[in-house]
Order: C-alpha cells, then sequence, then structure tokens
C-alpha cells in the first residue's frame, strides 16, 4: 500500500498527536502541539511542547516524543520511527532530529484544522537538504 493512505492506524495516530496536544505546557505562545511517534516496535511514543520563562529551555512535541523513545531504549539509526502524526507543520530543527533516526522516505501526517483533511509529507519533503557531519 502506498504510504499517502489514510489508514486506520494514522487516523488514529493523528487522534493520539490531538489528544497530546492538549497536554502541552504553552503558557506563553498558547499554540498547543502534540506528536505521536510510531516506533519499529509498534509502539508510540507522544510528545507535547514544553514551555519555559527563559524561552529558549522550550521543547518541541516531536522533539519530546523522539527523545522519550530514545530514552526507552526503542529509537535509534538501527530501529527508526515508522510514522510520525502532529498537530503542526515540524519546525526545521525537529526535521533534522527526525533525519538522525529516520530515512528520507519516513511518512509525516500533519492533522488539518476542523473540517479540513489531514496533509500527509515524507521527511524528504519538508527536508531536502539534512544536514551531515
Ligand atoms: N513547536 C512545536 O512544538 N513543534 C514545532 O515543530 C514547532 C513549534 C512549539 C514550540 C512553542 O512552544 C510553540 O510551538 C510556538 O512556537
Amino acid at each position: 500500500m502506498p504510504n499517502n493512505q489514510l489508514t486506520a492506524q494514522v487516523q488514529e495516530l493523528l487522534e493520539q498527536a490531538q489528544n497530546a496536544a492538549k497536554r502541552a505546557y504553552a503558557p506563553y505562545s498558547h499554540f498547543q502541539v502534540g506528536a505521536a511517534l510510531l516506533l519499529a516496535d509498534g509502539s508510540v511514543s507522544l510528545g507535547c511542547n514544553v514551555e519555559n520563562a527563559s524561552y529558549g529551555a522550550t521543547m518541541c512535541a516531536e522533539r519530546v516524543a523522539l527523545f522519550a523513545a530514545c530514552a526507552a531504549g526503542k529509537l535509534s539509526p538501527q530501529q527508526p520511527p515508522q510514522i510520525l502524526a502532529v498537530t503542526a507543520l515540524p519546525c526545521a530543527l525537529c526535521l533534522q532530529v527526525l533525519a538522525e533516526f529516520a530515512g528520507p522516505d519516513l511518512s509525516i501526517w500533519v492533522a488539518g484544522a476542523e473540517g479540513e483533511q489531514p496533509q500527509h509529507f515524507c521527511l524528504k519533503d519538508l527536508l531536502p537538504h539534512t544536514f551531515k557531519l
């Protein structure tokens, strides 16, 4: 099946991302983001943005999900994630962190606003030129 199909599994991940967004700590921007990362072993790592009074210490939802998966021993270049579902388009920092672990064809689904369809991208669409050492 092509990876741009809005399957029941993708819909479930998008719902999980939307629920995670409700747990965001975003008293400064009031912009709540949620992420659901389907891992190599079939489990899901959730993230929400966590802001801070120093602003610079804020962490994006996507990187919360990625780093939690890494800390759980479930994410590495040898155990790449399968799908990322998010409630907003990932920033370039999060895309670069994703590219550390995922290949260019990783599916990224972005939930639409009320009444809009989710959008599908591949990592390479959003970050065509990955920084490499
Ligand atoms: N944010 C994310 O959680 N993910 C992104 O990819 C972009 C931005 C958060 C950070 C901050 O808490 C809020 O959105 C506004 O920038």
